[in-house]
């Protein structure tokens, strides 16, 4: 009936799929699906193909135990609704369940296994351990296909192991979003600006470090930006500091300099006078925020300067919201941002979990941007020129 990338004929086979399904869920409830939504046309193919589908995926990180809160089943509910077909659920990763569950599945058809963190096989440091559990899931298939491009940088049993021991393919949304991180790393179009965000500079270092040699333009927002503004000798008051990266973030904008590369900063600075009260949200300069208030977002004139800063380039690579975009008054930042990737003339890419849910939550639409991506992590570690394992292992 049909063939799937290397794997030849997968009519009437049990093709086990990782997929990235980790979408937040509060009380039952997916707030953005947007990983389903991506995850949808390679197990559409599959299936068409006539193959029997097993979705391995994990939702949140629970403590390798069942835990309800952490279920996938509302999960393969929706995947149903947006497939237009019934997929089958198993209420375990490998155990009874599981196995009665594949062996009803009829050609074309899908199912979803549970929570596969709910086995603390799956992200085991342990290599016996986790081979143990990639071993059960092995036997569930006859051939596997990465597709969970969100978990590529996780060296765990359904990402990595199951591989070594079934043939084996790409997925097309891995092979898509490799295709983006390439352009992103080979030869990009100039100016490259790169726009980075998100609580902590110490989740960027690597990333920071490796995008000094090659984006043009690096302008930074959200939480990290105090820390910048700290080791240029500004008070940032009760904001979000890692004293401790100071002379990381020193030796940063010294590099900067030397080779050329342009730090942009926020010159204004929304602040409040504790977390999330937006009654007493206003714009200060960003070298005189007040002892006793936080910084909860870029300033508008910062927003404005982002903004032409983005327009301005051919490829851009957006990561981290400029602010606490959950709430209005300190949404605007982000939006600015936003607003300008959509405006731009080349390859605009919003990487990560909490960028893409961001954009959508302001009311953007998918197609406005050149790609968004499903990996926050797995997009980062790419850029920083890190060896991603549900990759590498593809090759063996
Ligand atoms: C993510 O949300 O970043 C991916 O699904 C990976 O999840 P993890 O960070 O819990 O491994
Ligand atoms: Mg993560």
């Amino acid at each position: 009936m049909g063939e799937y990338a290397g794997l030849g004929e997968v009519a009437g086979k049990r093709i086990l799929v990782r997929s990235d399904l980790n979408v937040p869920l509060k009380d039952g409830v997916i707030g953005d699906d947007g990983r389903i939504r991506a995850s949808v046309p390679t197990i559409k193919a599959l299936a068409d193909a006539g193959a029997r589908v097993v979705v391995m995926a994990h939702l949140g990180r629970p403590d390798g135990s069942p835990d309800p809160a952490y279920s996938l089943a509302p999960v393969a509910a929706r995947l149903g609704e947006l497939l237009g077909a019934p997929v089958a659920f198993a209420t375990d990763t490998v155990g009874d369940s599981a196995k009665e569950t594949v062996a009803g599945l009829a050609d074309g058809q899908v199912a979803v296994l549970e929570n596969v963190r709910f086995n603390a096989g799956e992200t085991s440091k342990d290599e016996a351990v986790r081979g143990a559990f990639a071993d059960e899931l092995a036997a569930l298939g006859d051939a596997f296909v990465s597709d969970g491009f969100g978990v590529v940088h996780r060296k765990q049993a359904s990402v990595y192991d199951v591989a070594l021991r079934l043939p084996h393919a790409e997925g097309g949304l891995v092979a898509a979003e490799i295709d983006v991180l390439r352009r992103l790393t080979d030869s990009p179009e100039r100016p490259y600006a790169v726009v980075l965000g998100g609580s902590k500079v110490s989740d960027k270092l690597g990333v920071i470090d490796n995008l000094l040699e090659k984006a043009d333009t690096l302008l930074i927002g959200g939480g990290m930006v105090f820390t910048f503004l700290k080791a240029q000798g500004h008070e940032v008051g009760k904001s979000l500091l890692e004293e401790d990266q100071i002379p990381t973030v020193l030796d940063y904008l010294e590099r900067a300099k030397a080779s050329g590369v342009e730090i942009v900063l926020p010159t204004d600075i929304v602040v409040a006078d504790s977390f999330g009260d937006e009654a007493s949200a206003r714009v200060v300069p960003a070298d005189a925020i007040p002892a006793a208030s936080l910084g909860l977002d870029i300033g508008p004139e910062s927003g404005a300067a982002f903004a032409a800063a983005v327009r301005g380039a051919r490829t851009v690579f957006w990561n981290g919201p400029m602010g606490v975009f959950e709430q209005p008054a300190f949404a605007e930042g982000t939006r600015a941002v936003a607003e300008a990737l959509t405006e731009v003339d080349g390859l605009s890419v919003v990487g990560g979990g909490d960028s893409a849910a961001a954009v959508r939550a302001l009311g953007f639409d998918d197609h406005q941007f050149g790609h968004i991506s499903t990996g926050g992590g797995a997009s980062l570690e790419y850029l920083e020129g890190k060896e991603l394992p549900g990759i590498t292992v593809l090759g063996a």
